[in-house]
């Protein structure tokens, strides 16, 4: 019998991109690949890449150019470059100029047309490069699932926002959501198949048509133990509506990840992020006055074109005053093509990372205490696994998002909820023992 071909597939980047990862590994498998995480024994090499930040390009363009002497080994290896980076004319230019040895190029929009492009490929021993604009969603792709109980449901594609920084909108392009129906449905098979924990995806879920708190309340009506979570939520779009539906339901995470980017209106206003500081405040008063364990996650870029000492002030002062329980942050980075890369830019790249640095250490301080507030809680845990920080034999998320390590007498539990007492507040979890 054949020995099956191995493909060796990384992504790069965010949940969607993780979840289209997915899809092209379910789509490998359909076609008998099997999966190894040896990149040297593989046949075929995929990168799914991310085009967010510049550094992550230059990791991509540095990961393909190590694959040299592997296509010299072996002629017959197949190297494929997708993802967001390649829906971007000038980088798909320079890979096929850069990497002869690069086999096909596919962009964001046409994943599902991946079999058909590997086998030109295959059958015709070309190169193949297809980056077109094709903004239909195809529904039932299959899926290779990287957790037995948790699973990623994209409920929209692209971005209108036009933040002036960002380069989604430009490589995932406009806002298209998929059918209730087809969310609902897709949910009502996971939950059969014993998925405890969904994760609505969207670069913006609150922009969600036709409605997201709908969506939310339709899901919440499917039978079942299991928990909602989604993300991207932007604060322009966020409503209290919203906040209702959430504090009103059993099955919703209590944990927002809400991007603030900036705490400075002058900087907002630059981001085109569509709300001010106070707006975002008042969001969050809302939220934690109808569900006060609610953890708030946001994202922050430093060294925004013509940030300030002020403004980037502004934004520790915010960082103090929100007490956020973790953010991902990020130095700014151009982006070709952007409205940003054409704004002046006077701050060095050293006083930025000092600005990152101070940041970071506000954030740790505010880390250090954040989860006491746990302390003396039961909490309910979606066990994902064995422990980690070696304090607990098992781990596992809370419904507020919050990693919890605890102790159990019963070991059947993974993938199942348990209730939790928390007893302890480490800085980035809490530890406890099942009731
Ligand atoms: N530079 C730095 N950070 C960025 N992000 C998006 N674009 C850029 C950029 N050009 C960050 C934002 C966003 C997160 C996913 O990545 O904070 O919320
Ligand atoms: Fe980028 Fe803004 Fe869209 Fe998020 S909302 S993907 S930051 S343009």
């Amino acid at each position: 019998m054949d020995k099956s071909k191995l493909a060796y597939t990384h992504t790069y980047g965010c949940r969607a991109n993780v979840s289209d990862g997915e899809k092209i590994n379910g789509m490998l498998a359909e076609m008998r690949y099997g999966f190894t995480n040896i990149q040297d024994e593989a046949d075929l090499i995929l990168f799914n890449t991310c085009a967010v930040r510049e550094n992550a390009e230059n990791k991509v363009f540095g990961n393909i150019g190590a694959l040299i002497h592997q296509k010299r080994r072996n002629p017959d290896l197949i190297v494929i470059v997708c993802g967001c980076m390649v829906q971007q004319e000038h980088i798909t230019e320079k890979l096929y100029k850069t990497f002869p040895f690069v086999d096909l190029i596919f962009g964001t929009h046409v994943l599902h047309k991946f079999p058909e492009l590997l086998n030109e490929v295959i059958i015709n021993k070309r190169r193949v490069t297809d980056i077109s604009n094709t903004e239909t969603i195809t529904e039932d792709l299959p899926i290779r699932r990287e957790s037995e109980f948790k699973a990623d449901v994209p409920i929209m594609f692209g971005c209108d926002n036009f933040c002036s920084y960002c380069v989604v909108p430009y490589v995932r392009g406009r806002e298209r959501s998929r059918k209730p129906n087809d969310i609902i449905n897709e949910i009502q098979g996971l939950v059969k198949d014993n998925v405890k924990e969904v994760m609505l995806l969207g670069q913006n879920v609150n922009s969600f048509t036709p409605s997201f708190p709908e969506l939310l309340k339709e899901i919440e009506a499917i039978n079942g133990d299991f928990r909602i979570t989604y993300m991207t939520s932007h604060p322009k779009d966020l409503s209290r509506n919203l906040i209702d539906v959430i504090a009103n339901s059993e099955k919703i995470s209590h944990h927002l990840h809400l991007p603030v980017q900036s705490g400075s209106n002058r900087i907002l206003e630059l981001m085109n992020r569509g709300y001010t500081v106070e707006q975002y405040e008042s969001i969050i008063n809302y939220a934690r006055e109808l569900t006060p364990l609610i953890s708030i996650t946001t994202d922050i870029i430093v060294g925004f074109p013509g940030e300030t000492r002020t403004d980037f002030e502004e934004t520790l002062s915010l960082i103090k005053k929100i007490r956020f329980d973790s953010a991902y942050t990020f130095i700014y980075s151009k982006r070709e093509g952007t409205k940003a890369a054409e704004l002046p830019d006077t701050v060095t790249s050293e006083e930025k990372s000092a600005w990152f640095r101070e940041m970071l250490d506000v954030l740790a301080e505010i880390g250090d205490t954040a989860y006491e507030r746990y302390v003396g809680k039961t909490l309910r845990v979606l066990c994902e696994g064995e422990g980690r920080t070696g304090q607990g034999q098992f781990t596992g998320k809370s419904r507020e998002g919050v990693i919890v390590d605890f102790n159990s007498d019963n070991t059947d539990i993974i993938g199942k909820f348990v209730n939790v007492k928390i007893d302890k507040a480490l800085k980035w979890a809490v530890l406890g023992r099942s009731t």
